[in-house]
């Protein structure tokens, strides 16, 4: 539908906007979840393109997000056992939840090539940015 176009274009400028402003963020895209398929779908995103398009939910730090509903930041990528590689140059991650009239319906997803590079106020700001998108969904 157009209304959904519109949608996938402005997440792509506020991916393109993440991605370009801030130094660390390195990749930046927006998953959703698929209907009840219990699936996440790459919808947008900035940065090199990636094959994990479609993450199964409890696979990899996305599809844990999917079903524990918080915030997963990473500082060492190498650290995790539950962790899905899309590029041998990320050390960092962070997935913030995105809430729609409080449901959890998907997520940010933010890699760096620099360990530890997302802090509390990096958290506070997407989350920020996830509000701002809600409200666009919801109107
Ligand atoms: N690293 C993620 C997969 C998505 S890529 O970062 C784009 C994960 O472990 O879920």
């Amino acid at each position: 539908s157009q209304k959904n176009l519109d949608i996938n274009h402005r997440l792509t400028e506020v991916c393109d906007l993440l991605q370009t402003k801030v130094d660390t963020y390195d990749w930046v895209g927006f998953y959703f979840k698929n209907g009840d398929k219990r699936e996440l779908i790459l919808k947008a995103f900035a940065g090199e393109p990636t094959d994990h398009t479609i993450i199964p939910f409890g696979k990899g730090i996305c599809g844990q997000v999917a079903e524990s509903n918080q915030n997963f930041v990473v500082d060492d990528v190498a650290a995790q056992d539950n962790y899905i590689a899309c590029s041998i140059n990320v050390k960092s991650e962070v997935v913030i939840p995105l809430f729609v009239n409080g449901e959890n319906i998907g997520q940010i997803d933010i890699d760096s090539h620099t360990k530890q590079a997302f802090s509390k106020e990096d958290e506070d700001f997407l989350t920020w940015v996830n509000d701002q998108v809600s409200q666009q969904l919801e109107a």
